[in-house]
């Protein structure tokens, strides 16, 4: 069903923007979606205490119901609320890096609608570090259950557009506010054990939380397709441009022997790479998605960089493969999601 999406762009929290925080939150108090910005990607809220709320959330993304929602919340303090008991692990982590692109799972208390945690007994809960979210959080006085604002499957979207793209007509509302700057999706750990176990990589890194807590494990779910993994949406397809993407692991010679390759049986061959790379080769249709020498470039221009291949001139997108160090882990983690196909040298 088609309707009217509302789109507020705020730059600033001045006395406008903070008019439309106010008729934003009113909408997700209605029972509402809106789809707002956090540093990592844009979310799309709605009230996590209601089931008919969080039910709009699956529909409109097209989401398979048994894929639990992150539930965000605008304080630290809020946390205890939630749950059954916070663990010595998540209290390191909370107190270590929230807000930020960090989730905690924790045994739930039940006050969340069960649609949002998909009949699971634990809970994903984070505090994004984004002034524009936090102010409609604590506008709307509410839990908000908040997947990536994307369609089901695409790339997450990083800017309001992308957002537009999906959903529009979808959803009642748009907060606009720029280009997230972190670019992936926040790092799922669960902690209701002794250990932190990475069930998905992401902003903040496996290094970053073993320097914290001394110790941490990876969901070996995380890098394969599996029906049963940790963090039940690891196991869909996700991040896939409009073609197939395939991966190419070697050398730059390597690489430029494969798009000629390709070319020559008559694909149209378009080329995601740093800035490095691509000035080692010669294609025509080609991205830079960032510099070797900063992979938090890489991360943050990722799904932007993946959605703007178009099918009118391009059959197949063959990708750089980055180092699975620190940020790489949560790039690499996406683009072997993103991709159809690795080709080694
Ligand atoms: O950065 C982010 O985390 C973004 C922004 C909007 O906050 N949100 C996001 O949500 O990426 P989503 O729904 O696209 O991904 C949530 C991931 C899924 O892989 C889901 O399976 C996992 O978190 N997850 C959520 N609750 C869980 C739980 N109780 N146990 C295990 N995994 C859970
Ligand atoms: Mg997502």
């Amino acid at each position: 069903m088609e309707r009217q999406t509302k789109y507020w762009t705020i730059r600033e929290l001045d006395q406008k923007g903070q008019q439309s925080i106010k008729e934003a939150a009113a909408l997700l108090k209605k029972q509402e979606l809106v789809a707002f910005p956090t540093e990592t990607v844009y979310g799309l809220g709605a009230d996590a205490t209601k089931e008919t709320a969080v039910s709009k959330i699956f529909k409109a993304k097209g989401r398979p119901s048994d894929n639990p929602l992150i539930v965000h919340l605008a304080d630290i303090e809020q946390v205890p609320h939630y749950v059954k008991r916070v663990t010595p692990i998540a209290e390191k982590l909370i107190n270590t890096f929230m807000p930020g692109p960090i989730t905690v799972i924790l045994p739930s208390n039940e006050k969340i609608a069960t649609n949002v945690t998909a009949g699971l007994d634990t809970l994903g809960l984070r505090i994004p570090d984004h002034p524009i979210a936090r102010a409609l959080l604590r506008e709307a006085g509410l839990p908000i259950a908040a997947p990536s604002a994307n369609t089901s499957g695409k790339p997450s979207p990083t800017t309001a557009i992308h957002v537009f793209h999906d959903l529009n007509g979808k959803i009642a509302g748009i907060v606009d506010s720029a280009s997230t700057n972190v670019g992936v999706e926040s790092t799922v750990v669960d902690c209701t054990g002794d250990v932190p176990i990475i069930l998905r990589p992401g902003g903040i890194t496996r290094e970053q939380i073993e320097e914290a807590t001394g110790v941490v494990t990876v969901d070996p779910t995380n890098d394969q397709q599996t029906d049963k993994p940790k963090a039940p949406g690891m196991k869909y397809n996700h991040y896939e441009p409009e073609m197939p993407l395939w991966l190419v692991d070697g050398t730059s010679a390597f690489f430029q022997k494969e798009i000629d390759r390709l070319t020559k049986q008559g694909l149209r061959v378009g080329v995601m790479a740093s800035e490095e790379l691509i000035g080692k080769l010669h294609v025509s249709n080609s991205r830079i998605c960032g510099s070797k020498s900063d992979l938090t470039t890489i991360a943050v221009h990722l799904y932007d960089t993946l959605r703007s291949f178009q099918a009118k001139d391009t059959d197949v997108i063959l990708g750089e493969v980055f180092p699975k160090q620190g940020i790489g882990q949560a790039i690499m983690n996406r683009l072997e999601k993103a991709a159809s196909e690795i080709i080694r040298q």
